[in-house]
């Protein structure tokens, strides 16, 4: 079990069908993005602050909310940049985003809500700003993306470490976990 962020980012570009005309409207609207960035950052901490868990995670080193502020900016930037026309780059380091959340203990409880805080937040700053409703497809598209590497990491790190730590084969893993399911 082992995630590979390139075949991984293709997977999911055709499973959304995110299209070549999302991408070039994305493109397009780099500039508003960037326009936007701050404010879009400015929702997204407030949401996360106003939770006592998330607020206890944000203020646990100094500095942290600072830094993630830039880090926000940057990632909401990509999404319409795409790096290098949403390839390899883009798949890596969507996947070092989600390694990251999961060392810190950030789970799919935590980061599903927040990426739909973001999609509404920026699909109501589209609407105003008069966007049509292709760039909020657009978005919503590359958003869900994002949110499925964030996803995957912890589904994989998980994954990997029981595998690692019990020397069980993938197949009985996965048949334990069935199992478990079944009894729930
Ligand atoms: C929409 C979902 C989210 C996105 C797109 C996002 C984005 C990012 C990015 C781009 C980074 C920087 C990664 C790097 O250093 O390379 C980061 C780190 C981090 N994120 Fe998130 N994040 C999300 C959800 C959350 C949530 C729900 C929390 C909960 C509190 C959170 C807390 C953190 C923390 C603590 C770090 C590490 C900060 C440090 O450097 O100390 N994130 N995130």
């Amino acid at each position: 079990m082992s995630l590979e962020p390139r075949s991984f980012m293709k997977k999911m570009i055709s499973r959304t069908n995110f299209s070549d005309e999302d991408r070039s409207l994305l493109n397009a609207n780099t500039e508003w993005g960037t326009s936007i960035a701050s404010e879009m950052a400015d929702h997204f901490y407030t949401y996360l602050g106003r939770d006592e868990e998330m607020s206890a995670i944000l203020n646990e080193t100094e500095g942290r909310i600072h830094r993630l502020r830039e880090t926000f900016v940057d990632w909401f930037n990509e999404m319409f940049t795409g790096m290098d026309a949403w390839g390899d780059a883009y798949a890596e380091r969507r996947w070092k985003i989600g390694l990251i959340h999961v060392r810190i203990g950030i789970g799919p409880q935590h980061v599903v809500p927040a990426m739909a805080v973001v999609v509404e937040k920026l699909g109501q700053k589209a609407l105003a700003d008069g966007k049509g409703e292709a760039v909020r497809t657009a978005l919503a598209k590359i958003a869900m993306i994002d949110l499925t590497f964030i996803e995957q990491a912890y589904i994989e790190v998980s994954s990997n470490a029981v595998l690692q730590e019990t020397g069980w084969t993938e197949k009985l893993f996965r048949r334990l976990i069935t199992t478990g399911a079944n009894t729930m």
